[in-house]
């Protein structure tokens, strides 16, 4: 049974995952998955939630869904209930309203799964008193994300009213804002925008800006928890995930790697997790333990 424990007075207790990646040329990943899945599966008690960050399947294939379906069904024992976001890699080489289809069928076969809604990826649900906010581009974007002015407007009124009612916020998207969670060192070094949600990214954070406290969590960047994998930008608090199925990069590039989530009213409490065995990352590697307020946000939307 794994060590893994969560505590029993937080509101929500969460798995974020980055990056599976299935690839029938890098069956090293399925196996990375599989042993997180028997991880999570033997769990002492429930989590709330698992959420994947993403890039769920290399070049969006069926075969390859099939297989994280596979592992997802073996998790699906030790969470109440399954979150996935797309990545780049999940739509970049497809059609768009077939790959959202696809994708939509392949959460539907997975038990405990949210199946988003009918031609789109974004979507809204509200656990155990938090607000959770599901984010995913509005068309085929190679590497960054394209988020609609709809969908941006939808983000806006979700965060809004979840102040409002005092409800915590988390937001679930594949890539990070630019120059956020140390890129560009954590994208190769390379460009200003890569590595981030791209031409959308302005106007993401302009979102966030008025609506906090938001926690915003993200994947594609296949770094090991690191001094990155939490950054704060005011009431703005980003978390970078760690690949659970690709090669992780930087100084802690050991492989399947998450990052468990507890959120209160007040803060949210975090640590790195090695999951091939669920053994917590010790207090040594940088960013591994962590902890952060969230303002407080009465009723009617006071600050306090
Ligand atoms: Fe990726
Ligand atoms: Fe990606």
């Amino acid at each position: 049974m794994s060590e893994l424990r969560f505590p029993e007075d937080a509101l929500l207790n969460l798995v974020l995952w980055g990056d599976p990646q299935i690839a029938s040329m890098h069956p090293e990943r399925e196996r990375n998955l599989e042993a997180a899945c028997r991880t999570v599966a033997s769990l002492p008690a429930p989590a709330d939630a698992l959420v994947v960050l993403g890039d769920t399947a290399e070049y969006g294939r069926a075969t390859e869904y099939a297989g994280v379906q596979r592992c997802l069904s073996i998790a699906a024992k030790g969470v109440k209930h399954i979150y996935c976001v797309p990545g780049n890699h999940d739509i970049r080489a497809r059609h768009f309203a077939g790959q959202c289809a696809r994708f939509a069928r392949f959460l539907d076969s997975v038990p405990n799964a949210a199946v988003p809604p009918r031609g789109r990826y974004w979507f809204s649900s509200d656990l155990n008193g938090c607000r959770l906010l599901f984010l995913g581009a509005d068309k085929t974007c190679f590497e960054g994300s394209y988020l609609s002015p709809t969908q941006l407007h939808w983000l806006r009124l979700k965060l809004a009213e979840a102040k409002r009612l005092g409800m915590p916020a988390l937001v679930f998207n594949h890539q990070p804002l630019k120059r956020t969670n140390g890129l560009p060192l954590t994208w190769a070094g390379a460009g200003s925008w890569r590595g981030s949600v791209g031409d959308q990214s302005d106007a993401l954070r302009a979102v966030f800006k008025n609506n906090g406290p938001v926690i915003y969590c993200t994947g594609h960047l296949h770094y090991g928890v690191s001094r990155y994998t939490v950054e704060h930008s005011g009431d703005l608090h980003m978390i970078s995930a760690p690949a659970v199925g690709c090669q992780n990069h930087g100084p802690n590039d050991a492989p399947a790697q998450g990052i468990v989530l507890s959120v209160y009213k007040d803060r949210a409490e975090g640590r790195g997790v090695y999951f091939l065995n669920g053994a917590p990352m010790p207090e040594s590697v940088p960013g591994a333990v962590f902890s952060f307020r969230l303002k407080a946000v009465t009723v009617g939307g006071q600050e306090t």
